[in-house]
């Protein structure tokens, strides 16, 4: 079985299609980016294609981005020159980035079990200027969900460990890291979308 890094080099040009083709799971991250000082250093990481990295870059900021889909990567350098775009897994350290003043993680923290949400979130942290905040978007609930982790395309199966979490769960496992802020734009589905803050 294929894990989730061969799923989204797999999958990466339908996923680039997507999130190029519509920004409507980036508006509630708009307005959290909006309020950050024009030319501020942000990091998209679990970038995937870009699509998001580009949008920041519209907005006036300054992008980096990380994922680990070397496919995924080659469409976001593609679409977008003049970011750099790093190949790294979100549990190393990529402090090597230099700092950041935000970072987003879209569906990022989906990908990382509960026992490593701890090192994932030291990972943001040691990235972040002093008082840094982090927008997260993840999957409301509890553990792996086997009919969102395992497909089958072409006759190969691939389990991309597709994990829920709880708000708890985030704030416990962030808690020397991060404080948090508040949860924006619910908008009534099982994603959520929360702000913390570098503490
Ligand atoms: C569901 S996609 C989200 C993409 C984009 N952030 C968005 O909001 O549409 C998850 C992304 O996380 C990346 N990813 C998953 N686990 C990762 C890890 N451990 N390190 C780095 N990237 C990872 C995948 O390659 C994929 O591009």
């Amino acid at each position: 079985m294929k894990g989730t890094r061969e799923f989204y080099n797999r999958t990466a040009t339908d996923w680039a299609e997507y999130g190029y083709s519509s920004d409507a799971d980036f508006q509630c991250c708009a307005d959290f980016i909006g309020k950050l000082k024009k030319g501020s250093r942000v990091l998209d990481l679990c970038c995937g294609a870009g699509y998001d990295s580009g949008r920041i870059k519209a907005m006036g900021y300054e992008v980096v981005g990380i994922d680990f889909s070397e496919d995924s990567l080659r469409i976001a350098k593609e679409k977008n020159p003049t970011i750099t775009f790093y190949n790294d897994n979100i549990l190393n350290d990529y402090s090597y980035i230099g700092k950041v003043d935000a970072l987003i993680v879209k569906a990022g923290l989906v990908h990382v079990e509960t026992a490593d949400l701890k090192i994932a979130f030291e990972r943001m942290s040691k990235v972040l200027n002093y008082s840094g905040y982090i927008f997260v978007t993840i999957r409301d609930g509890l553990g792996k969900i086997p009919e969102r982790s395992v497909s089958n395309i072409d006759g190969e199966l691939y389990d991309r460990n597709f994990i829920a979490h709880t708000l708890e769960e985030l704030i416990t496992e962030s808690e020397n890291y991060f404080s948090f802020v508040e949860e924006v734009g619910f908008d009534g589905t099982v994603w959520r979308n929360y702000i913390f803050r570098k503490i």
